[in-house]
């Protein structure tokens, strides 16, 4: 447990930028938590690893972290397994336990960074899998009633990159554990075309080699958080028409792009970022990752706030360009 005031955050950032929370409690266990929030004053800002977030100035407030752990296996049969998983657990430490047990389903999100808790909020996602698919439930402590809650996948109303934690459940629930249905047979899910092509000839895939090509692959793309400031995909890939693809792709015929949910279209802010010629762009302490045009990163000494001016550049260039709003992924503090 950790509780302290006026506590720098740099290390709760995979920016590494600098802020302070005027309070910041880290608690073990969910009636440590509970018994915190009884005599707790909000405003509250419950962060995970901090590898989507950009705190641009101090918070005002008291910053909640989970340390929560343990990773059990609550259900089984010969087909599927119910893994329930502490928040504070880091989510490559569950996808490396399920690929050692054995376990389908989690394999793909090999190396993404983050805590188990803010997978939920965020239904992270990679290589073809979202958390959504494999998420059973996630259960929650209610900040103002200190009622625990459990919420079916359903109930999460899970999309790209968004949750109803995100949305109407928004500063109001910390997640204590989630739940995932992983399967005892073999079913890798090759649908990203990177692992398409690397597997083109294989008959038998293990976990084991699925998860060593996708470590493998991010790499080469994405800077280590412990060597370049970064909050990996800064944006989120737009969701547009069929309209705007045709003509985009009239005026631009390599484009890539993705059929989505609903007969809608994703395209790649990657993309667009590059062809805007933001790819290796540098400002002052930070910048646009040179093999990944996604990424923002800090060089260090800088600020949050060098990131929001770069931030509203790039929008504006990629409006001009295309016609697209950019809508980011990180959360701004
Ligand atoms: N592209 C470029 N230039 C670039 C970057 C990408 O042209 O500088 C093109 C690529 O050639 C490719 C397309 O954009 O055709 C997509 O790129 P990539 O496969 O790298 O994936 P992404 O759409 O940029 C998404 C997720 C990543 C996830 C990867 C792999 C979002 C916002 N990002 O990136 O998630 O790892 O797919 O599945 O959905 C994250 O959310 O932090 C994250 C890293």
């Amino acid at each position: 447990m950790i509780k302290a005031e006026n506590y720098s955050l740099k290390e709760y950032n995979t920016f590494g930028f600098p802020a302070k929370a005027n309070l910041f409690f880290e608690y073990d266990s969910v009636d440590q938590l509970k018994t915190f929030l009884r005599s707790a004053k909000g405003p509250f800002f419950h962060i995970g690893a901090g590898s989507n977030i950009l705190f641009y100035k101090d918070f005002e407030g008291t910053v909640l972290h989970s340390a929560i752990g343990g990773i059990d296996v609550v259900k089984e049969n010969s087909d599927y397994v119910l893994v329930r998983a502490g928040a504070g657990i880091l989510m490559d430490d569950f996808v490396e336990y399920s690929v050692n047990h054995g376990y389908w389903g989690a394999e793909n999100l090999s190396h993404i960074p983050g805590q188990v808790g803010a997978s939920a909020v965020q239904n992270v996602g990679a290589y073809g899998v979202e958390a959504k698919d494999i998420i059973e439930t996630v259960e929650a402590v209610d900040i103002r009633t200190l009622e625990t809650r459990v919420f079916s996948n359903a109930e999460c109303r899970f999309a790209y990159r968004f949750s109803a934690f995100k949305d109407e459940f928004k500063d109001r629930y910390a997640i204590t554990h989630v739940t995932f249905r992983l399967g005892k047979k073999p079913n890798p899910i090759l649908t990203n075309n990177a692992l398409k092509q690397l597997f083109s000839d294989a008959k038998t895939l293990s976990l084991k080699e699925i998860r060593t090509a996708i470590v493998e692959i991010r790499d080469k793309k994405l800077p280590k958080v412990t060597e370049l400031g970064s909050a990996g995909s800064f944006f989120k890939n737009p969701i547009v028409g069929k309209d705007v693809v045709d003509t985009l792709v009239k005026k631009y015929p390599s484009m890539p792009y993705f059929s989505a949910e609903k007969g809608f279209f994703k395209l790649s802010a990657g993309w667009l970022l590059e062809t805007a010629g933001w790819r290796g762009y540098r400002e002052g302490n930070v910048g646009v990752y040179d093999k990944h045009a996604l990424i923002l990163v800090h060089y260090g000494n800088g600020s949050g706030v060098e990131i929001l001016s770069l931030v509203e550049k790039i929008q504006t260039s990629v409006m001009d360009k295309f016609g697209i709003g950019l809508e980011p992924e990180v959360i701004f503090v």
